[in-house]
């Protein structure tokens, strides 16, 4: 779900409308923002769907008056269906207090019992309402108790004593029209980032929706709030503390990221644009880190844990969805080149199986976010029995960044397609390089790590060759885009790639697709193959291409359509294929850098045919922070 909230000087309602559609990535089941006029009037205006939806509803009605305070949502459902008395905000019962709220609150059927049995009563099925009833329950106790200070406020009080009830994850932003300068917000579990401009504060729940009004940041952690208040008459003031109320210093930092890269520009979605942006990406990744010249990977971030890593007896790469795939390439690179034993887990696996975590284990949390929470979860597990942690994230300054000993930021830049591209090449290449600095510490010779950087360097030019394939995907996609089930097939560095290209096709075209080892497929799969069921093969040249063969025999021989990812140069895949797309020839344990991107081209070329929406499909959201 996405979060923003203003307390300045301009009109708050165009604002936060705006802020909804940058964050519209985050979810999109329903919306809402609550306005607080200088009549200390509220405004409440809620719609089932996209932003338009309710940019469409505020057109209708009377028009709101100028307000400048105000909070807005963008919503992906948890508790209850998308309805518009589930939407956010939610309002106490005297409809003075409004709130919005990522997370989940564990307890709050307790909490609305009490509620009830006070005689209050609930118009939706939300946690949310509860915490936002519970809090406008606390200001009138606080309120009738009458033993506040001058200038203290009310809403504050009641908002620290409300989270002290409940149990569960929360980023919250609150106002009270009893208070129409005085904007809370906290956290715990779920990010929220305070911009810091003249005269006025925005809060939301990632970067992209502040980086327009400011550069200048304020991170919550976890258990802390802020008390932002603005405003004619009263001076904007700026107050962090401890949900406890122990006063904090916030550090304020500088927002790396251009608004530019926020943009669309030409591309007409973002998914293309970012799968177009892999090569630079990628450049950015390796930069200054991959040195060619001197034969060598530096990584800045690793510095001080470098004797650790080299003792480590254990990876456990962690991560979900896409991340998790990047986990699978990296068990592969980190036993093949660092010679160390490595697990790919699911986070939310790994978290309440138990684990075991012997002394020298490390684990390494995959996220372009860095916030989904079931990776969170596995991390603090394992930091808690011993582990030493690092992060391989994109979002700097998030959660998992924040709470790992060590990593390496991806330097993909801003990924907003729901469906992660640029994201996983990057994961790709941090962990080819974390392999090579952990083997070149210990067995890899010079000439091994030598032919792996270089690989790696040319990744970048060889990724403008393959992207120029995308016409061709574009018209393999459309001779096969009405079959409904599509299989995708690879062996050793590329069965991961095989469950990448699947989950890709899944996400945005809503075709079902399975990914697996080619070899599993004779195993029960090839069961399901039928006459013209498209099969896509990883085959490039390496180790196993005889057998890849032999598997598209198999699949060829029931009728199965061969859409094959090969090298160039290859005379006799044509032979056994339907459609061939060449990639450049580089090592196996680089390929998959290669060998994914024609497969997130058919995912995005199938989903546009199909007239699916790319970059915010179905049911999905970008950042999970639910676990
Ligand atoms: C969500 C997204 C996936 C993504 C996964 C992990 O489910 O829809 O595309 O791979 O979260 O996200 P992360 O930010 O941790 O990489």
């Amino acid at each position: 779900c996405g979060i923003i909230a203003y307390v300045g000087q301009k009109n708050v309602q165009p604002l936060l409308i705006e802020g909804l559609k940058r964050l519209e990535y985050r979810g999109y089941d329903s919306s809402g923002l609550a306005v607080i006029d200088a009549r200390r009037q509220m405004h409440l205006r809620r719609a089932v769907g996209r932003i338009s939806v309710l940019e469409d509803r505020l057109a209708e009605g009377s028009p709101l008056p100028e307000a400048n305070i105000g909070l807005a949502h963008t919503r992906w459902a948890t508790h209850g269906p998308p309805t518009e008395a589930n939407a956010h905000p939610h309002v106490d019962a005297a409809g003075r207090i409004a709130l919005v709220h990522n997370g989940i609150i564990e307890n709050y059927v307790a909490i609305k019992q009490l509620l009830v049995e006070k005689g209050y009563t609930f118009k939706s099925q939300t946690d949310t309402e509860v915490l936002a009833q519970l809090i406008g329950d606390l200001c009138i106790q606080i309120k009738e108790q009458n033993h506040l200070p001058p200038g203290a406020s009310i809403l504050q009080r009641a908002v620290q004593a409300a989270l002290n009830e409940v149990e569960g994850t929360y980023g919250i932003a609150v106002v009270s029209s009893d208070e129409p300068q005085t904007l809370v917000v906290a956290r715990k579990g779920s990010p929220l980032i305070i911009g810091v401009g003249d005269d006025e504060y925005v809060v939301a729940s990632d970067a992209s929706a502040i980086i327009e009004h400011t550069t200048q940041v304020v991170h919550l952690n976890d258990h802390e709030m802020a008390v932002l208040r603005a405003g004619p008459g009263r001076e904007t003031s700026f107050r962090t503390m401890t949900i406890g109320d122990i006063t904090v210093s916030p550090v304020v930092q500088q927002l790396e990221n251009k608004l530019e890269e926020y943009e669309l520009g030409d591309y007409e979605h973002y998914m293309l644009k970012e799968i177009f942006e892999q090569p630079n990406a990628l450049r950015n990744c390796l930069r200054g880190r991959a040195e060619q010249r001197e034969g060598r990977i530096v990584l800045g971030g690793l510095a001080d844990h470098a004797r650790d890593l080299v003792k480590a007896r254990r990876f456990i790469l962690t991560g979900q969805g896409t991340a998790w795939h990047a986990a699978l390439v990296g068990d592969y690179l980190m036993e093949d080149l660092a010679k160390v034993v490595t697990e790919a887990t699911y986070a939310s696996e790994f978290r309440y199986r138990n684990p075991i975590v012997e002394e020298g284990t490390v684990v390494v949390a995959i996220s372009q976010s860095g916030e989904t929470a079931d990776t969170l979860a596995a991390l603090r597990e394992a930091k808690e029995r011993g582990a030493m942690a690092l992060g391989l994230i994109n979002v700097v300054g998030s959660t998992i960044a924040r709470e790992t000993d060590a990593g390496i930021y991806l330097h993909a830049g801003p990924e907003i397609g729901v469906a992660s591209t640029k994201a996983f090449t990057c994961q790709l290449a941090a962990l080819t390089m974390l392999s090579v600095y952990v083997g070149r510490k210990k067995f890899m010779g010079q000439g091994q790590t030598q032919e792996v950087i270089d690989a790696l360097c040319a990744v970048p030019d060889q990724l403008d060759v393959v992207l120029k394939t995308s016409e061709q995907v574009r018209d393999i996609a459309a001779k096969f885009v009405d079959r409904e089930n599509w299989l995708f097939l690879g062996r050793g560095y590329h069965y991961p790639v095989a469950l990448e290209g699947a989950l890709k096709l899944k996400e945005i075209s809503y075709i079902h697709a399975e990914g697996m080892p080619a070899a599993e497929i004779k195993h029960g799969p090839i069961a399901l193959i039928n006459d013209g069921m498209p099969v896509v093969f990883i085959a490039t040249q390496g180790l196993q291409y005889d057998k890849v063969i032999s598997n598209i025999e198999v699949v060829r021989a029931r009728g199965g359509k061969i859409i094959a990812v090969a090298t160039e140069g290859d005379t006799n895949i044509g032979r056994y294929s339907d459609d061939v797309i060449y990639i450049p020839h580089t090592i196996e344990p680089i390929q998959p850098l290669l060998s994914v991107v024609p497969l997130q081209l058919m995912a995005y070329h199938a989903a546009v045919l199909r007239g699916c929406n790319v970059d915010k499909p179905r049911n999905l959201a970008k950042s999970v922070t639910v676990e």
